[in-house]
C-alpha cells in the first residue's frame, strides 16, 4: 500500500493534530464543474458515468485538478445498492432518480435480499483505479447510503416532497420498515467492507432522510441500522455518518460508533464541539447556499465555520449538504484557499 502525500483528513478524523483544517466538500465532482458537463454530455448520462470505472475515475479527479481539496470522493451514487436489488434504477433529465420497481408492498418487501456483490463490481473495479490514480496524493473515501436513506428511495419509488409513503408505513407497518432497513444494513454492511478491500481509506454513511422521523422512529429505523454497519467494519478504517436534520438525537449518533459526525448547516457546530468533541471528530457544516454568494462573502463565511469549530483537533471542514450546481467553481477555490490559510496561522 502506498503512504500517503496528505493524510490530514484520516488523522483529523481521529482527533490528532493537523498542520491545517483539511477539506473536501460533498459533491464535489458534479455539475457545477464545466469539465464534469462536457463528459457527461460525452458518456451520454450520469449513470454511463458512474457504471464505467474509468469515467468514474475521471470524474472523481475532476475536482482535485482544480482545488486543493484534502480527499477523494469516490463519484457513485446511494442509489446503486438497490439498483444492484434488481429495483431497476434510472434518472429523467431533471426529475431525479426513479426506481422502475419499489419495494412498497407486502410481497415486494418479502422478496427483496441483500444484492449479489458481482452486480457491484464496477464500484469496486473504481474504487481500485481512482486509487491507483490517485498515487497516494491524498485518501480516497468510500460512501453508501444509510439502510433507512435508501429505504426512502425504495419505497416512494423515487425523491418525495414528503415521503409520506415511508412515514406511513412507521405507524401501520413498522415490521416491514424493519424489514426493508434490516436487509439494507446486511447489503450496505458488504458492500462498504468490499470498497475498503479495494483501497477506500476511509467511508461515509450518507443518511439524508433520517432528519425526517421522530426521535423514536430515528433511533429505530435509521440510527440502529447504521451502528450495526458501523460495528461490522475494520476498526483501523476512519468511518463518518451525515444524518441530515437530526440534531435532536445528536448525542446518540455521536455515540453510534462512527469516528466522525457530519453537521448540516442547521446544527450548531460550536456547540457539537463542545460537547462531544473528545468522543468524535466533526465533519461540516457551513450552508451550499452561501457558496451563490459574491467571493468576499463566502470567504467570511467559510472562516465563520473554521472559528466556531475551535482549534482543538477533531474538524474537517465540509459544506452542509452537498454543492449545487449553480454554484461558481471560483467560490469554491476561495472556500478551500480561506480554509486553508487561516487555519495553517490558527484560527
Ligand atoms: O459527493 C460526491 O462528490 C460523490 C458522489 C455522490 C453523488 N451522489 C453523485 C451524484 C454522492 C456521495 C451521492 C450521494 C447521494 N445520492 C445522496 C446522499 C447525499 C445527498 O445528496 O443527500 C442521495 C440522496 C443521492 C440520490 C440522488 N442522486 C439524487 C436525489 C440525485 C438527483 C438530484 C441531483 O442532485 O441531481 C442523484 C444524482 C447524482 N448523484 C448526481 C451526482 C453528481 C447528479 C447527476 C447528474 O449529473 O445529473
Amino acid at each position: 500500500m502506498t503512504a500517503l502525500a496528505n493524510d490530514t483528513l484520516l488523522r483529523a478524523l481521529r482527533r490528532e493534530p493537523t498542520p491545517y483544517v483539511p477539506v473536501w466538500l460533498m459533491r464535489q465532482a458534479g455539475r457545477y464543474l464545466p469539465e464534469y458537463n462536457a463528459l457527461r454530455a460525452k458518456a451520454g448520462s450520469f449513470l454511463a458515468l458512474a457504471t464505467n470505472p474509468s469515467l468514474a475515475t475521471e470524474v472523481t479527479l475532476q475536482p482535485l485538478a482544480r482545488f486543493p481539496l484534502d480527499a477523494a470522493i469516490l463519484f457513485s451514487d446511494i442509489l446503486t445498492v438497490p439498483d444492484a436489488m434488481g429495483l431497476g434504477l434510472s434518472f429523467a433529465e431533471g426529475e431525479g432518480p426513479r426506481f422502475a420497481r419499489p419495494a412498497r408492498d407486502e410481497a415486494s418487501i418479502a422478496a427483496l435480499a441483500p444484492p449479489d456483490l458481482a452486480k457491484l463490481r464496477y464500484v469496486f473495479d473504481a474504487v481500485a483505479e481512482i486509487k491507483r490514480a490517485l498515487a497516494g496524493r491524498v485518501p480516497l473515501l468510500g460512501f453508501a447510503g444509510s439502510p433507512f436513506t435508501l429505504a426512502c428511495y425504495m419505497i416512494e419509488g423515487g425523491a418525495s416532497a414528503d415521503y409520506a409513503s415511508v412515514r406511513t408505513m412507521v405507524v401501520a407497518r413498522p415490521d416491514l420498515l424493519e424489514r426493508i432497513v434490516d436487509v439494507n444494513a446486511r447489503a450496505v454492511a458488504a458492500y462498504l467492507a468490499e470498497q475498503i478491500r479495494a483501497g477506500a481509506d476511509a467511508v461515509m454513511l450518507f443518511d439524508t432522510w433520517g432528519g425526517l422521523l421522530s426521535p423514536d422512529a430515528y433511533r429505530r429505523f435509521s440510527l440502529a441500522p447504521m451502528q450495526a454497519i458501523l460495528a461490522s467494519l475494520p476498526a483501523a478504517v476512519p468511518t463518518i455518518v451525515f444524518s441530515k436534520g437530526a440534531h435532536a438525537s445528536l448525542e446518540a449518533l455521536v455515540n453510534a460508533g462512527a469516528s466522525c459526525v457530519g453537521l448540516d448547516w442547521t446544527a450548531d457546530l460550536a456547540v457539537a464541539r463542545r460537547r462531544f468533541g473528545d468522543t468524535v471528530a466533526f465533519q461540516g457544516n457551513l450552508d451550499p447556499i452561501a457558496l451563490l454568494a459574491d467571493p468576499a462573502s463566502v470567504e467570511r463565511a467559510a472562516r465563520a465555520v473554521v472559528e466556531q469549530a475551535g482549534p482543538a483537533p477533531g474538524f474537517v471542514f465540509n459544506l452542509g449538504h452537498g454543492v449545487v450546481p449553480a454554484t461558481p467553481p471560483d467560490n469554491v477555490a476561495a472556500v478551500v484557499g480561506a480554509v486553508h490559510a487561516m487555519s495553517r496561522n490558527g484560527p
